[in-house]
């Protein structure tokens, strides 16, 4: 079959190459894959690989063959999930069946095929804190793409979210996410008079997360999932200490979906999808012959939200 496969000679180190077709276990369903979304951090991991490793996690397509175990949904039906192994950016890929769920009608492919590392990542994050209804939650890297749904979601919540930018271009997408304050600032020196948070949902790290730290709350949560400005920071210990329970947790998606499915995870962002109340930005589709350059616009952060590639 053919696969997106790491070629670290070309833009984005990746095309569309040869790989073996899938071979499924008892508990895993093989999927036509119709539509896939980039993440940044397996585009990270593309540039290291060796050439011709398969990758991605996040897809959109249709049962080819049902589990044989007879668990999840059966041939014909329209599903999304999520590739641990990072073999989904290909013609076929074989999933278990707790990593995947089916589309409802109003949904799209390519809406849901955004939602697997990016919005399960937002809700696993916020579902980490605690409290949230009426309390101020501080979303970074708010023109990403976990950090787009973690404002729609928090907003959900009943909490009140400041989102955080870097670039004014981007701030009217992310306003539109019904976010209580948009903050426009690279380094987030313009978040000082914005007070203390409850939570911060942070996908940025670098130099920014120590001075955010130092707005966490008291018993505040900073759950930190990302590194996109950098993975060093400092601590304001003094600050942290004072906050008398104050939390800086670690967060990663692979273990977050050992707790819950990322099948129930998924059924839950879907139905907001399908009735309106989670909307998608995707302002870069293409066929999936366009893998190099769109992974490339990626990396360079040339858009803000999701790109979406059809096969
Ligand atoms: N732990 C996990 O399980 C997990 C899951 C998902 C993602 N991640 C990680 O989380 C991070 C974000 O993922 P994503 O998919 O949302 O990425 P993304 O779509 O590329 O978004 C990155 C966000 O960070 C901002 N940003 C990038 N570089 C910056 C810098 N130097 N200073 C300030 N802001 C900067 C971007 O702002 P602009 O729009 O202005 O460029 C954008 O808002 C990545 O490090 C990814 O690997 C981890």
């Amino acid at each position: 079959m053919k696969a997106v496969v790491t070629n670290a000679k070309l833009p984005g180190c990746l095309e569309i190459g040869e790989a073996a077709d899938p071979v499924a276990d008892s508990n895993q369903a093989v999927i036509e894959v119709t539509a896939f979304s980039l993440n940044r951090g397996e585009l990270r991991r593309a540039e290291t690989a060796p050439g011709g490793t398969q990758i991605g996690w996040d897809l959109a397509g249709v049962v080819k063959t049902a589990a044989r175990d007879g668990s999840g949904p059966g041939q014909g039906a329209r599903v999304v999930g999520f590739s641990r192994r990072m073999q989904g950016w290909a013609q076929y890929v074989a999933l278990p069946t707790v990593d995947f769920a089916v589309i409802p009608d109003a949904v799209s492919d390519n809406d849901a095929a955004t939602l697997p590392v990016a919005g399960l990542t937002a809700l696993y994050a916020l579902e980490r804190c605690e409290r949230l209804l009426g309390s101020k939650v501080l979303v970074t890297g708010a023109s990403g793409g976990v950090g787009y749904f973690a404002c729609q979601l928090g907003r959900l919540m009943g909490a009140e979210v400041t989102a955080q930018l870097r670039r004014p271009d981007f701030a009217d997408m992310v306003r539109a996410t019904g976010v209580s304050d948009v903050v426009i600032s690279a380094d987030g020196a313009a978040l000082e008079d914005r007070g203390k948070f409850r939570s911060i949902i942070d996908g940025v790290g670098g130099q920014i997360l120590s001075k955010l730290l130092s707005q966490l709350d008291e018993r505040g949560r900073a759950i930190l999932y990302g590194v996109s400005a950098g993975a060093e920071t400092g601590l304001a210990v003094r600050d942290l200490m004072f906050t008398g329970d104050g939390r800086v947790e670690g967060f990663h998606l692979y273990r977050e979906s050992e707790i819950e499915t990322a099948a129930k995870g998924l059924d839950r962002l879907l139905a907001l999808l399908a009735d309106g109340r989670l909307t998608t930005h995707v302002p870069v589709t293409g066929n999936w012959e366009k893998i190099g350059e769109t992974a490339a616009q990626l990396i360079g952060r040339d858009f803000a939200g999701k790109a979406v590639l059809t096969i």
